[in-house]
């Protein structure tokens, strides 16, 4: 690539904070719900729509040749090898109801099979997440680290289990809701104690800020994780999926290596007995 991640952090990282402070300021407004998705809870109103129209103009003003995946349905293909893959809103149903917890997440990414390649065949080169309500801007790019508002993060200290603070999502189809209950069943008797804040990206960076110790979701798309995983990655975090698989939409689980991997065997055990014939 003729172009530095960090550079590219740099434009994810503005971009990012122009379109949150729009979309904070819009939210004064009031929102209403524009259309339902895949569930009753899969909201997106028209702040997201408008958050993505900027990201994109924002983008293709900047980078004209290189692509955009969008949540709300922006599609460019691209010459350059890069993609930039933006969530307008993460957390949109906290959006709705004027909650603190979300976020406008903006990664650039490659497709080249090198280490840190998601399920989704992607690999983030770099990627902000700006929490408008906080005023918290996440930024990271593969090799260089991950800040916040400037600052260097280390992600979670060395614990137990049992003194882990756990982020978790619930997924929006009654399916993996289901399911998630089951694998909680497991998962709340053995942790400190369970947040569900509504933000995959904020989640993630919380876990990069150690304000989180771990984190894990399945069912997440590509945009609610690129640029939060390199966040956590980058700040020496475990970003790990079941397995040998990568992590991604399958579980995406987010810790230490040690916390991680227990989380990792006491999930994929639940799974094992949810998947196993009856
Ligand atoms: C959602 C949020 C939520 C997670 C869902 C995501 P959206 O993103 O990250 O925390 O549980 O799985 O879809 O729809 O608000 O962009």
């Amino acid at each position: 690539l003729s172009v530095e991640p960090a550079s590219l952090a740099d434009i994810a990282g503005s971009l990012a904070r122009r379109v949150g402070r729009e979309i904070h300021r819009l939210r004064a407004a009031g929102v209403d719900v524009a259309a339902t998705k895949s569930s009753l809870t899969d909201v997106v109103t028209a702040a997201d729509r408008e958050a993505e129209r900027l990201l994109t103009a924002g983008l293709t003003e900047l980078r004209p040749d290189d692509g955009i995946l969008g949540e709300e349905g922006a599609s460019i293909a691209g010459t350059t090898g890069i993609t930039w893959v933006v969530d307008p809103i993460d957390g949109t149903v906290n959006y709705l109801y004027d909650l603190p917890s979300y976020a406008v997440s903006v990664a650039a990414t490659v497709t080249d099979g090198a280490p840190g390649t998601m399920s989704d065949g992607r690999r983030a080169i770099a990627g902000a997440v700006y929490v408008p309500v906080t005023d918290e801007l996440f930024t990271a790019s593969a090799g260089g680290g991950a800040y916040r508002n400037g600052v260097r993060l280390q992600g979670p200290a060395d614990t137990e289990l049992a003194t882990t603070l756990l982020g978790t999502g619930f997924g929006y189809t009654v399916e993996r809701r289901t399911e998630q209950i089951e694998v909680l069943r497991e998962v709340v008797p053995r942790v400190r104690d369970i947040r569900r804040m509504g933000s995959a990206a904020t989640d993630l960076c919380l876990v990069a800020a150690g304000a989180l110790d771990a984190f894990y979701e399945r069912g997440l798309q590509p945009w609610d994780y690129a640029a939060g995983a390199l966040v956590a990655r980058e700040a020496g975090v475990d970003v790990r999926g079941l397995g040998t698989n990568a992590p991604g939409e399958e579980m995406l689980i987010a810790g230490t290596p040690a916390i991680a991997a227990e989380l990792a065997q006491l999930i994929a055990g639940t799974y094992g007995r949810l998947e196993a014939p009856r």
